[in-house]
């Protein structure tokens, strides 16, 4: 385990890349769990994904709690750490017996003689990548958000819709952290339980089949005549053909029986979930 703490002491920094923590002892509390540096107000952190089922959760470390909590991890929950830096990558394996190895490989990088410039571009870099994570970017001109009056035909957020901008960027982000759970041997099944004015789903879509190419087909179901009706020339205006907008109740959906990904956001009213989605 000390072996390991200095490792980590030794790469808990702007210049780690990632962690994966995997071959979970106890995968009912956690299967597994990424980490990445982050800038959050100019203040370096560690971000945890643990993905527990079907959900995922996030929180943020110092890189001193982080150390304690990854040997703590691989003291108790995890087999198997794949550590990636700059400078080096590394394995941890955990026997039965809760032997611990760890193997280096120096990718042959030096720190030394690094200058104060290109610290500072580094740090702006990850500073950026909370920037670039915003899928979408202002400026440039995606059809659905034009389509949907978010953006004007050049690109540019119209002020009334910034904060809605702001959330379908935040939204893909999820689906980000999830994309590698959805199957890539057959068509990922979606559907979205009270899609309202779909802002949300046509940015799922977009983000899916279009940025991803991923083989999807995306329900959108809505108690609304008015605006399942308008989805639906929306998304057939813009060739979204494996997009389709349904008027109907959750609570008597009989549509499919099989779904990889169900979302339901802010759909407060309905009144108890389908027997299939608890699969
Ligand atoms: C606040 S909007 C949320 C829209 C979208 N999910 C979002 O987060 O941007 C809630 C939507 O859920 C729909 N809804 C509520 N209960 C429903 C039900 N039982 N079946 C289908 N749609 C429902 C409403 O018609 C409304 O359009």
């Amino acid at each position: 385990m000390e072996e390991l703490k200095i490792l980590l002491q030794t790469i808990l920094n702007k210049d780690l890349q990632q962690i994966i923590l995997s071959n979970s002892r106890h995968p009912e509390q956690a299967q597994k769990a990424k980490i990445r540096p982050v800038l959050i107000r100019g203040e370096l952190v560690f971000q945890e994904t643990a993905y527990r089922g079907t959900q995922v959760f996030h929180e943020n470390f110092t890189a001193e709690q982080m150390t304690d909590r990854i040997c703590t991890a691989l003291a108790e929950q995890f087999r198997q750490g794949e550590f990636t830096a700059k400078s080096l990558q590394a394995t941890a394996l955990v026997s039965k017996k809760g032997k611990l190895t760890l193997k280096v490989k120096n990718n042959g990088a030096s720190k030394a003689g690094k200058s104060t410039a290109s610290e500072q571009e580094d740090l702006q870099a990850l500073s950026h990548n909370r920037t670039k994570h915003y899928i979408l970017e202002e400026g440039k001109p995606v059809d659905f958000l034009v389509g949907l009056g978010v953006q004007t035909p050049d690109g540019r957020v119209t002020k009334a819709r910034f904060d809605k901008f702001r959330q379908i960027n935040r939204y893909l982000e999820f689906i980000e952290d999830v994309i590698d759970e959805l199957p890539t041997d057959r068509t990922i099944r979606i559907i979205d339980f009270g899609c309202g004015k779909s802002y949300l789903t046509f940015a799922m879509y977009y983000y899916l089949h279009e940025l991803q190419r991923r083989d999807i087909q995306v329900t959108g179901l809505d108690l609304k005549t008015d605006v399942i009706r308008h989805c639906n020339e929306l998304a057939e205006r813009l060739g979204y053909d494996r997009l389709k907008f349904e008027r109907g109740d959750i609570s008597t959906y009989e549509g499919t029986d099989v779904a990889d990904m169900v979302v339901t956001l802010h759909a407060c009213t309905w009144r108890r979930i389908m027997p299939w989605t608890k699969r």
